[in-house]
């Protein structure tokens, strides 16, 4: 727990160093569409693209919602609501491009990484700062995390 900033991110990492790893691996997968989405990249590469950051925002979304239901975090509901919006517009994202209705374009995904960005800074340091004040409480021991208990919690997200 450090709290170095991530260039990748362009903002204070969270002091949690695997969930700024994951941070770091969506903002790379949003990078990585954010090229082919204004490129004559085929349509194909930009599928692969934006399926490869839902896997990662799903993934990510799955770990800190385990970490959530680990540490009794009271404003899981809430959270995870946010979660849910931003997984339900990538799958519709993906479904309109599927079927020929939209195209992905640099806006879409400028839009998308900067409700990301905007919930790290906000929502999920609120919980980095929750699961600090935790350790504190604990102490030496240490929080329960990791023991997997958590990850049944999150949303039955089906990729697409
Ligand atoms: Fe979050
Ligand atoms: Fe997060």
């Amino acid at each position: 727990m450090h709290g170095i900033r991530d260039p990748a991110l362009g903002l204070e990492g969270t002091g949690e160093d695997e969930i700024d790893r994951q941070h770091g691996e969506v903002m790379r997968r949003f990078d990585e569409l954010f090229s082919v989405s204004h490129s004559a990249a085929s349509r194909p590469i930009k599928r692969k693209c934006v399926q490869d950051l839902l896997d990662a925002v799903i993934y990510h979304f799955c770990f800190e919602e385990g970490l959530m239901v680990d540490l009794g975090f009271p404003y899981h509901g809430q959270h995870s609501q946010q979660h849910n919006a931003m997984v339900e517009q990538l799958i519709m994202l993906i479904d309109e491009f599927d079927r020929g209705f939209v195209e992905i374009g640099p806006r879409t995904v400028s839009s998308l990484r900067d409700g990301f960005k905007v919930h790290i800074d906000i929502y999920d340091r609120e919980f980095i700062q929750f699961q600090a004040r935790a350790d504190q409480l604990v102490g030496a021991g240490g929080r329960p995390t990791g023991t997997g208990a958590g990850w049944g919690a999150c949303a039955s997200w089906d990729s697409v």
